[in-house]
């Protein structure tokens, strides 16, 4: 099979696509063969080498976290999928692998695709729509009739969170920039702020919940964004917030500041089958920005790395997919 790799940290052009044998799937593994790839930010930082500390120094090693693709084989202990079933999913940890025709995936790190969806469509969402459902229903406990402010409105995780804040009934304020702005509102924001043009300290409404997925936000400027019983839910977590998550558990309460909390995305079956249920209930959409065959995997890279991603980048890799791609899909958005 093709896939990337990668023999040390650095710049894209360590990415080197390669012929290597297909791997077998163990007892609870299935060997998807994959048909797009989506790409996230964490392909690059680990590339370059900004999680050695995590990472190690194992190479070669793989690239891509989200798959769609169909079930060619399975282990023994797999006994509801079944060959030719199309399934999405992502990922977990650094190790990567899904910029490749094929990649070995653990049964509970993938659901069925939904129907609707088609090869490209459904690698851009599982890894961004599972941070955001996460962050937002688990981290943050968003309730109907809340006030959410996104900051990274119209990246990927953010355009999955003003979509899935919209479907939990709260009311969305979107942080975005440029073309960001028109692709917030399209995604049902209520008010997208300019924040090139509006700092945060300068906006006078109160929030019940702030989703974070820049970083950089001070905490003396954030906190007084905050409504009685705010919570503050970075998925691009700082030392401070490491260091006063357990403390504002604490001190929330008394002195009313928002309580903290960090996400780790997992991967997980039934919140892949949440996020299904939502793009079948008309819910739930992720743009498309640009597509990318294998052999352009360093471009892709380099198109992630810089952190203002609009929707998502996908690699588009079976024959199937790349037709999609071709016959133009009104799903994708061509900048
Ligand atoms: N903890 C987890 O489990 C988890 C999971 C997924 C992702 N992440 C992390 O979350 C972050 C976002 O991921 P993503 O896939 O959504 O990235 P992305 O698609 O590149 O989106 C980044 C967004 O940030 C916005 N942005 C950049 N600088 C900004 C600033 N100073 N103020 C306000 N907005 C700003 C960009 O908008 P403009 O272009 O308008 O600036 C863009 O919308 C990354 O750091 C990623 O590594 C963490």
């Amino acid at each position: 099979m093709r896939a990337v790799r990668f023999d040390r940290y650095g710049s894209s052009e360590v990415l080197k696509v390669r012929t290597i044998p297909v791997p077998g799937p163990g007892r609870n593994d299935v060997l998807v063969r994959v048909h797009a790839s989506g790409l996230n930010p964490k392909d690059a930082i680990v590339r370059r080498g900004g999680l050695r500390l995590l990472t190690g120094r194992a190479f070669p090693r793989g690239t891509g976290y989200d798959f769609s693709g169909e079930v060619v084989a399975y282990g023994a202990g797999v006994s509801d999928l079944t060959h030719g079933d199309r399934v999405w999913g992502f990922l977990d940890g650094f190790l990567g692998g899904a910029a490749a025709e094929y990649a070995v995936v653990p049964r509970g790190w993938m659901s069925r695709m939904p129907p609707r969806l088609r090869w490209v469509e459904a690698a851009a969402l599982p890894l961004v729509g599972a941070t955001a459902l996460q962050g937002l229903r688990d981290g943050a406990r968003l309730g109907a009739g809340e006030r959410v402010l996104i900051k990274g409105a119209s990246g990927g995780v953010g355009s999955a969170a003003i979509q899935i804040a919209k479907a939990l009934g709260a009311q969305v304020t979107a942080l975005a920039s440029g073309p960001g702005i028109d692709h917030c509102r399209g995604l049902g924001a209520d008010r997208v702020v300019d924040y090139r043009r509006t700092a945060p300290e300068f906006l006078e409404d109160r929030f019940d919940v702030f989703l974070d997925c820049v970083g950089r936000s001070p905490y003396r400027v954030y906190r007084r964004l905050f409504a009685r019983g705010g919570r503050w839910v970075t998925i691009a977590p700082e030392p401070v917030v490491y260091a006063l998550t357990p403390i504002s558990r604490l001190l929330a309460p008394v002195l009313g500041g928002p309580r903290l909390g960090y996400v780790a995305v997992k991967p997980r079956r039934a919140d892949l089958e949440e996020l299904g249920r939502l793009v079948e209930g008309g819910l739930l959409r992720m743009p498309v920005t640009a597509m990318y065959p294998l052999d352009e995997i360093g471009a892709a890279h380099d198109a992630v790395a810089g952190l203002h991603g609009r929707g998502k980048q996908v690699i588009v890799i079976s024959p199937e997919a790349l037709s999609e791609r071709d016959a133009g899909n009104e799903a994708v958005e061509v900048p």
